[in-house]
């Protein structure tokens, strides 16, 4: 049994009580960012911060020294600090789960083996000894070593898992694409919906494809539904251009070249036909959501090589150190968590924008949804009493500057306040020009301009004076006072987006440890899947049928009428 000590009720601490008063006094006082600037000339200094490559400006949020200093007094009294080392250290914090929460062992370097222990297992050797095998294997992929059925080298890798087993690997790989050097390229499938599979593998030659089944239960619905469709799809094309006679001989031999499998449940994995000698493994102590620095990003070894995975998981091991070693007043990611902490439950900003200024990074948004919503969505705290307190911040967003002809007018005018991140690179590797304008600046430009109109708006005066008719002048008001942090890079490099996304997965825990919430469970996906177990029999079966809700029975029966 777990250890873990029962969590504050953060609401009950006389920090909870100062920043409530805090807030009370800044708004009273008619607090803004333009007077916050105007006051404090050393105001982006105070608040600026270096971390490799990656520069923060927090300066454009809605505190100030005084604020600060509360949220850190709380992010003391809930233990903050203890929990982090105790989650670095393997304690089981999982606590619903009894399982330790370890995705910090799966980058730090081997000369740390031995360091960090799971029970018997010693999990920085064991992550070694998976890392090397995942090498070895993807420099065989990637030099043609390892063929196809046919002899022919590998080009496409289908990767097929959801959720954390694919969101982070899509994530990254569209995000390093420009590192992408061998020639092969990867498609991601996770929806159950036929349409998915059907219009991936249209564009696949199945004697040049290596499917990579990536699942850590190996249960999943979705994943083993896909995996199966697969291997339908490689032996009966195969099978048609008369490469296999049909035989279960040859299509053993076909499976052994063109699958592999990434899972915990590594019995289940041969069960399906997958050779074990063609199967990487990671561990309980690893989240899904947490995974993509585990066996999980094997893909990304394929496609980027292992040095390129070396610096990404460098990446994720600096902030780690930084997080852990970082005295709270001075440590970004810790600010950074315990900001959005003050947003949500002092002055009701329930939902997050992070918009990345970066087409490469057009599914970070939707990683991040995963990362952050199926940890701190959660009613409960780790010991199974009520919160007391609003949790689980709405993250979304969508890159600049297409999310800004969508719905940044929501951000800049609506009656909600929704405080975003900005995540930006000085270099990109596509330099352009249109005439004498270099497009990139032009881009950055506008990613500038943007945090500027939402932090300090637009006054009525300021319209006027551009001989706006009075009419029109409040609907041309910016208001301003809209909260806002930047994060510019130098580059996308694996070293950049390691770092990036380890800040997120620590934001996310400051924040769940402010809440008191296991961020490491997921039970709340549960009901849904046993419903659809329950309900699709009810399809064709009146007994099943008459089982369900009026509403359930009525959307069945319009299927039925319908369906040709
Ligand atoms: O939907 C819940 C969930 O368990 C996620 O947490 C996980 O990332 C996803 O399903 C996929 O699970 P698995 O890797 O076991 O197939």
């Amino acid at each position: 049994m777990s250890t873990i000590p029962t969590p504050v009720d953060a609401t009950k601490t006389p920090a909870w009580a100062a920043l409530d008063t805090r807030h009370n006094e800044l708004v009273s006082s008619g607090f803004t960012l333009k007077s916050a600037f105007a006051d404090n000339p050393n105001r982006v200094d105070a608040l600026s911060f270096d971390l490799d490559d990656l520069h923060f400006d927090l300066s454009k949020n809605l505190v100030d020294k005084t604020t600060l200093g509360l949220l850190c007094d709380l992010a003391r009294a809930v233990g903050l600090e203890q929990r982090r080392d105790a989650m670095f250290a393997g304690a089981r914090i999982n606590t619903t789960e009894d399982r330790a929460v370890l995705h910090t062992a799966l980058r730090r370097p081997l000369s740390d083996a031995g360091t960090v222990m799971n029970g018997e297992q010693d999990c920085v050797a064991d992550v070694h000894k998976t890392l090397d095998r995942m090498y070895d294997f993807a420099e065989r992929v990637r030099s043609g070593a390892w063929t196809g059925i046919t002899g022919k080298r590998i080009e496409h890798v289908l990767s097929i898992g959801i959720g954390g087993s694919d969101l982070g690997p899509v994530m990254v790989y569209e995000a390093l694409k420009p590192y992408a050097d061998a020639g092969i390229d990867c498609t991601y499938v996770s929806n159950i919906d036929p349409n998915d599979m059907a219009e991936k593998v249209r564009r696949l030659d199945p004697e040049t494809t290596l499917c990579i089944v990536v699942s850590k239960t190996f249960t999943t619905l979705e994943t083993l539904t896909n995996a199966r469709e697969a291997r339908a799809w490689l032996l009966e094309s195969l099978r048609a251009s008369g490469v296999l006679d049909g035989s279960a001989e040859q299509d053993a031999a076909a499976i052994k070249k063109h699958f592999v499998a990434v899972s915990t449940a590594l019995d289940l994995v041969e069960d399906f036909g997958i050779d074990p000698a063609n199967a990487f493994g990671f561990w309980s102590w690893v989240g899904g959501r947490y995974s993509v620095d585990s066996a999980v990003g094997l893909s990304l070894i394929v496609a980027l090589g292992p040095q390129r995975f070396r610096e990404f998981l460098a990446g994720f091991h600096d902030l780690d150190v930084y997080f852990q070693a970082t005295p709270l007043e001075k440590n970004v990611v810790a600010l950074m968590g315990l900001i959005n902490v003050w947003y949500v439950n002092f002055w009701g900003m329930g939902s997050h924008a992070v918009l990345p200024y970066n087409q490469y990074l057009h599914r970070f948004p939707a990683y991040l949804q995963q990362l952050t919503m199926e940890s701190n969505g959660k009613s409960v705290r780790w010991d199974g009493s009520p919160v007391s307190s609003g949790t689980g911040e709405i993250f979304w967003g969508e890159p600049g500057t297409n999310g800004q002809h969508a719905f940044y007018q929501l951000i800049h005018q609506g009656t909600r306040v929704v405080p975003a991140d900005f995540i930006a690179f000085v270099n990109t590797p596509n330099p352009t020009r249109d005439g004498d304008q270099d497009v990139h600046e032009l881009f950055l430009g506008n990613f500038l301009a943007q945090t500027k109109a939402l932090a300090f708006g637009k006054t009525a005066d300021e319209v006027r004076a551009e001989g706006t008719p009075e009419r029109v002048v409040p609907a041309r008001v910016f208001a301003g006072n809209r909260p806002t942090t930047s994060i510019f890079g130098t580059e996308l490099t694996p070293h950049a987006l390691g770092e990036l996304i380890a800040l997120y997965e620590h934001i996310t825990f400051v924040e769940g440890t402010v809440w008191g919430v296991d961020s490491y469970d997921q039970w709340g996906v549960e009901l849904g899947k046993q419903l659809a177990k329950q309900i699709t029999p009810a399809f064709h079966d009146d007994a099943a049928l008459a089982e369900q809700d009026a509403s359930t029975k009525a959307l069945i029966a319009y299927y039925r009428e319908h369906r040709r």
